[in-house]
């Protein structure tokens, strides 16, 4: 259930999120990553990160923060696919790398739709159950932290791989605890809701109720938080290593902004 192949088909992956339905499925795979010990910087950035939206979403789920959480649990799969084509441009003469590469590409796309997948169909939700959605907390809010977890997302990719990974664990494991209290709670009501959406359907997905639709959401966010360990393992040694020269890239970078701004 853990090939490099779930994370890569969209048909395999499809097939997990339905196995996943099975509670007992659910808890097996789950509790295969559960214990996984995150290194000290992509726990303090991803402490932040939740913290940060607790304080403006609050602590309690509910569809406004899972609309706010959907725009920006998108943005590191775009961060991985633009840093992987950073390093092609770098390089694009060693084949093995590039083919190494083509696979973080083809994961962060299939990730990056299914979550795209999420903000669409929840706005659309949080449309439907709350009439007034304010733009500066729901909008232009997400779109700032989204800009700032791209970067840290791209940075930490270029200086150490296994980083920015951890980090998105970190953000997939608060998104899937938020999932599992949510239907909890609010299980029966969830069930009497019917959901019908076109970009859901085009998407290939046919959940016809709420509680259906987020249980395979909450699906979803496990394979990434797991799929984010796998991508670790995955890596060669030198891609394990920490690439001094990004950092001084980086710091030359941020020095010249400053000195513009
Ligand atoms: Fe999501
Ligand atoms: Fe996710």
């Amino acid at each position: 259930m853990n090939s490099q192949e779930n994370d890569e088909s969209p048909n395999k992956f499809e097939k997990l999120i339905k196995d996943l339905r099975d509670e007992k499925v659910l808890e097996e795979y789950k509790a295969s990553r559960d214990n996984y010990k995150t290194s000290f910087l992509p726990n303090l950035l991803g402490g932040f990160l939740v913290w940060c939206g607790n304080v403006v979403y609050g602590r309690e789920p509910s569809y406004l923060k899972f609309r706010a959480v959907e725009v920006i649990a998108r943005v590191p799969y775009q961060s991985w696919a633009s840093a992987a084509y950073t390093l092609l441009t770098i390089f694009y003469t060693d084949e093995a790398k590039a083919m190494r590469l083509g696979h973080v590409k083809k994961f962060s796309r299939l990730a990056n739709d299914n979550e795209t997948m999420h903000v669409v169909v929840i706005s659309s939700i949080a449309k439907h159950e709350h009439k007034h959605v304010g733009v500066l907390r729901h909008t232009i809010i997400p779109m700032l932290f989204s800009f700032f977890y791209f970067w840290m997302s791209y940075c930490l990719f270029l200086v150490k791989r296994e980083w920015s990974y951890e980090l998105n664990y970190l953000f997939e494991s608060h998104a899937f605890s938020q999932y599992s209290t949510f239907i909890k709670r609010h299980a029966e009501g969830l069930k009497n809701k019917p959901l019908e959406n076109e970009f859901l359907k085009q998407y290939g997905r046919t959940n016809t109720n709420y509680y259906d639709f987020f249980l395979d959401v909450r699906s979803d966010e496990i394979v990434h938080r797991n799929s984010s360990i796998e991508k670790i393992e995955q890596l060669s040694d030198e891609e394990k290593e920490m690439n001094l020269w990004f950092i001084v890239l980086i710091v030359v970078l941020v020095w010249v902004v400053a000195k513009i701004f």
